[in-house]
Formats: structure tokens, C-alpha cells, sequence
């Protein structure tokens, strides 16, 4: 299987909205260039969708490493998950416009043998932005491709030197009530936490990303700074960190709390285990018109089915 990581340089940390985008004619030239190079062509279903890829993202359109098209920076940033803003998927966007993201710090703390604060331009001093092309599924059961800018979350972790105790990691979302109007509702146990057995978090799969299409991450896709764990549903990969806790219990996570039938610790993407109010054995790419079946682990079997061995799966749901 094809590494999906590349290297890009991140641009300034300041966040600038992309809004100036390929026209149609620049897209038709790109695509005319590409066309025997790159196993995605016109015939691709959603090539039209394409039109609107960022300025500056070059010729060759972005595929992860199954020749998947990476999904628009438009829909990408304009059909979110955040409870925090909201629970309308369009409405995130508009209302987590403006959200305050400096100063920000990330307490690495818990069971390590150096505990530390990160400013986030340590963090981004410290461990060079990368770029990985994930596929990311919803429990909802819809998909998108986004291309990632970050780093390893194993690099922060050897930092810390985790104890020989800790077994797990904890992981909490910022509790801002007054610029994050979702954070009063009563139905949910904030600050938004999540959480990781060790192994899963010193994968090389799981990222800490603070960038999306080369550019840096906006508030609705969780900045200055989250993580993305591509081969687990996408409510474990937590938006805007301030804390890493390193523990010997398994954490308590939100969605677990809220409905402990529904949303299970290990949330791997298992198209055999269905949600008890719906399948998941299809998902829908959004941007395409016909389902697709879902992958086991969302394609990334073969790097971390290993992790799982002698579990039962429906079981450790
Ligand atoms: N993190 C926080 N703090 N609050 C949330 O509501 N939603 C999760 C996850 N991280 C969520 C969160 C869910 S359900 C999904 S599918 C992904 O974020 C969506 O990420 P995206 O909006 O960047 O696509």
C-alpha cells in the first residue's frame, strides 16, 4: 500500500478563510494534464466537484491511496460535526466564525516523566507539518477525503516519555461556554473528552493535525489544533485540544456518557458491527451520488488490525 505521507510546507499560522478558487477553465486545463497520470479522470462520478479545489493545490488533484478524489475544501469546511457550535452540520461554520484560537496551549500531563505545556507554535516549531490524505467516516454513515496537515501524535507523546504505567489517553476539548453557545446545553457532559489505549496513540496512523489542504485548520474543523484517527469513526478524532492526560484507566468519552449502548471506547469503523439504529455497512461519500460499501477499519486494516488481535469486535464495540 502506497505511504500517504508526503511533506508539505505549511503556510503562515495565521487563519485565512481559502476562498479563491480553481475556475472551471483552470480546473479543465489541470485535469486535461493529469489525465494519463493519475488513476482519477473525467469519469470519475464527482470529478465536477473538483472545480472548486484551492488555489495553490497544483495541478495533480489530490487522492488518497486507494485513487479516492479528496473531497472540495468547501465541503470540507462547510459540513461539520462540532456540538460545541452547533448540532446543524451547516450551521457550524457561520457560527464558530471568529472563534478566539490564540493565545492556545495543549497540557501534556498524567503519567509522564515530563509534563508539559505546548504553546501551539511550540508544537508547530517542534514537529514539522506533514500532510496525509484520510478518508474520514461518520457514525452517521457519511464520508469525506481531506487532506491533513500535521504530525504524529507518537512524536508528541516520546516527548513527555510516558510511565510505564499509563496504558491509555485522555484527551479534552476546550470549555469555553461563552463563545461556544452548544457548550449550554444540558444533554451533554462537557468539555468534550475522548480517549485512546496507548498503542492506538503511538500508531503512526494517528495524527495531531492543525492544518487542511496545506492551509492552517478553521475553528469548524477544530483549530488551532485535533486529532484524526482515520480508521475509527469520527467522533473519537476531538477538535480543538488544550489537554493530553495519560492514564492507567480507560477514559470516560462523551458520546459513551451520553448513550453507552450507541457509542462504544473502541469506535473502529466496522461495517459488520451495526449502530443500533442503523447499518453500517454502506456510507455515503459526500459529493457522490451512490452509496459505497464501508471498508473494515475504513481501509486501514492492513496497518492496524493487528492492534485488535483475540478481541471480539462486536463485543469491544
Ligand atoms: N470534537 C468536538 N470537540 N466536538 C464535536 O462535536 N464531533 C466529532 C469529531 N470531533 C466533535 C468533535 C464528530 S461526530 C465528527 S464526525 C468529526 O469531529 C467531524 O470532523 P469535521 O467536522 O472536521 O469533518
Amino acid at each position: 500500500m502506497n505511504n500517504p505521507f508526503k511533506s508539505v510546507p505549511i503556510r503562515s499560522y495565521e487563519i485565512t478563510p481559502k476562498d479563491v478558487y480553481f475556475s472551471r477553465r483552470d480546473f479543465i486545463k489541470a485535469a486535461g494534464v493529469v489525465a494519463g497520470s493519475v488513476a482519477l479522470a473525467a469519469c470519475t462520478p464527482n470529478a465536477a466537484e473538483l472545480t472548486d479545489a484551492p488555489e495553490g493545490v497544483p495541478g495533480v488533484l489530490k487522492t488518497d491511496e486507494l485513487g479516492d478524489p479528496a473531497n472540495s475544501l468547501k465541503d470540507i469546511t462547510n459540513y461539520n460535526n462540532y456540538y460545541e457550535f452547533s448540532a446543524n452540520k451547516e450551521a457550524v461554520a457561520p457560527l464558530s466564525k471568529g472563534f478566539t484560537t490564540t493565545p492556545w496551549t495543549v497540557e501534556v500531563s498524567g503519567m509522564v516523566a515530563k509534563p508539559r505545556t505546548f504553546g501551539i507554535e511550540d508544537l508547530l516549531s517542534l514537529f514539522p507539518q506533514e500532510e496525509r490524505i484520510y478518508r474520514l467516516r461518520c457514525v452517521e454513515a457519511w464520508s469525506m477525503v481531506i487532506p491533513w496537515n500535521g504530525f504524529t501524535l507518537a512524536s508528541l507523546l516520546k516527548l513527555v516519555e510516558p510511565t510505564s504505567d499509563a496504558k491509555y489517553v485522555r484527551f479534552e476539548t476546550v470549555y469555553r461556554p461563552e463563545e461556544m453557545k452548544g457548550q449550554g446545553s444540558p444533554f451533554y457532559p462537557w468539555p468534550y473528552q475522548e480517549g485512546l489505549r496507548l498503542d492506538e496513540a503511538m500508531h503512526d496512523l494517528t495524527i495531531l493535525s492543525t492544518g487542511i489542504y496545506g492551509e492552517t485548520i478553521l475553528p469548524q474543523n477544530g483549530a488551532p489544533i485535533r486529532l484524526v484517527v482515520p480508521w475509527k469513526y469520527g467522533f473519537k478524532s476531538i477538535k480543538s485540544i488544550v489537554k493530553i492526560e495519560l492514564t492507567d484507566k480507560m477514559p470516560d468519552t462523551l458520546w459513551a456518557a451520553v448513550a453507552p449502548s450507541e457509542y462504544g471506547f473502541y469506535a473502529n469503523v466496522n461495517p459488520q458491527v451495526n449502530h443500533p439504529r442503523w447499518s453500517q455497512a454502506s456510507e455515503r461519500r459526500i459529493g457522490e451520488l451512490s452509496r459505497r460499501e464501508t471498508l473494515m477499519f475504513n481501509g486501514y486494516g492492513e496497518q492496524v488490525a493487528s492492534l485488535y488481535d483475540g478481541m471480539d469486535l462486536s463485543l469491544h464495540y
